[in-house]
């Protein structure tokens, strides 16, 4: 057999086995690149993209599964398990979903048959070998005083489009437990919205069993408080927590200098103590949280290449663009040890 570099390194979700899962957001490309990486370190994935509605149903009567199958095949043939990601979202999402054939705008009657439809159909799918969806993602407002965000969803269904994606992904899978996604989540005033949304559903009997953390941080912010804060506050509704797109920019975020092209000086060993910060209170609150996804592997690949700085290279993940473990990983691995 060839050597690998995964040689001796130690596998980072069996350094979690009993605490949570460990996953990644992966896409066809890093599916093939990082194949070995994500079969090491990780046994969970979510797909970057080809779950959205747009990759899954670009038109009424067509569905396109042929990249999600790959994913779930992926997953199933080396024992990962699968985030689905997402059902309900007001990005990615085709124009014909909200529209009736004529221009105007579709009934609410339509729309959420619609939604319907396409929850049963997906939901089906993979039922038996998704652990957990996010069922509605991001529709939470960030201004001030206002709840949900405006969206075609809220302004043509109404407000309850929330309460009927879980009912739907509920009966089309009792057994997948169903989760409520969001951003900025650790920013009080962004938590008790989510707080009060997510407490509502509950009171209402809707079947939401948790909140995902979305967890685009940087090397700053949210401080470790706001996070503790945000991971007691969601925990008190009673609701498993999972962590679900996290990556630690090494930028803050008004920092708009594209013209680095390898880590500054000082850059990846303040990565390394935020990360092990966070993993320290992940630990901590292991009853609450059971599962803890990156948003994608290795710095070879990383949306924050072009987000919210065009062309500014960024190194959010615990890899390497050669897949070799940063201070981080380690920092991360040490804390598995006290
Ligand atoms: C949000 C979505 C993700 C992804 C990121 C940016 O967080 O939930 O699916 O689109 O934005 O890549």
């Amino acid at each position: 057999m060839v050597n690998s570099k995964m040689d001796g390194v130690p596998k980072l979700h069996e350094a979690f086995k009993g605490h949570f899962k460990i996953g990644a957001a992966v896409n066809p490309r890093t599916l093939t690149a990082q194949r070995e990486l994500l079969a090491h370190h990780f046994n969970s994935v979510t797909a970057e993209n080809e779950m959205k509605f747009e990759r899954l149903h670009p038109a009424e009567a067509q569905y396109t599964f042929e990249h999600a199958d790959r994913l779930t095949a992926f997953a199933k043939d080396r024992g990962m398990g699968v985030r689905g990601h997402t059902l309900v979202w007001h990005n990615q999402t085709p124009d014909w979903v909200f529209e009736n054939g004529d221009g105007g705008a579709a009934s609410r009657q339509t729309l959420l048959a619609r939604m319907k439809s396409h929850i049963n159909t997906v939901v089906s799918r993979y039922k038996g070998s998704i652990y957990a969806w996010d069922v509605v993602n991001e529709a939470v407002s960030d201004k001030n005083g206002e709840l949900l965000r405006p969206s075609k969803w809220r302004d043509i269904a109404g407000e309850d489009f929330i309460a009927k994606a879980f009912e739907y992904a509920h009966e089309a899978d009792p057994e997948a437990r169903l989760y409520y996604n969001d951003y900025n989540e650790s920013v009080p005033e962004k938590r008790e919205k989510i707080y009060a949304l997510v407490k509502s559903l509950k009171e209402q009997g809707v079947p939401v069993h948790g909140i995902g953390l979305q967890a685009h941080w940087n090397l700053e912010r949210p401080s470790v408080d706001d996070i503790r804060e945000a991971i007691e506050r969601y925990a008190s509704l009673g609701m498993t927590l999972q962590i679900t797109e996290l990556d630690v920019s090494v930028f803050l975020h008004d920092d708009r200098r594209t013209d680095l092209t390898a880590p500054e000086e000082g850059m990846l060993e303040r990565q390394a103590e935020r990360y092990e910060r966070i993993f320290r209170l992940f630990k901590e609150y292991a009853a609450n949280i059971d599962s803890v996804t990156f948003w994608g592997a290795a710095d070879d690949y990383t949306w924050l290449d072009n987000f919210p700085v065009r062309g500014r290279k960024n190194w959010p993940l615990l890899f390497d663009a050669e897949h070799n473990p940063k201070p981080s990983f380690w920092s991360v691995m040490e804390i598995t040890r006290s």
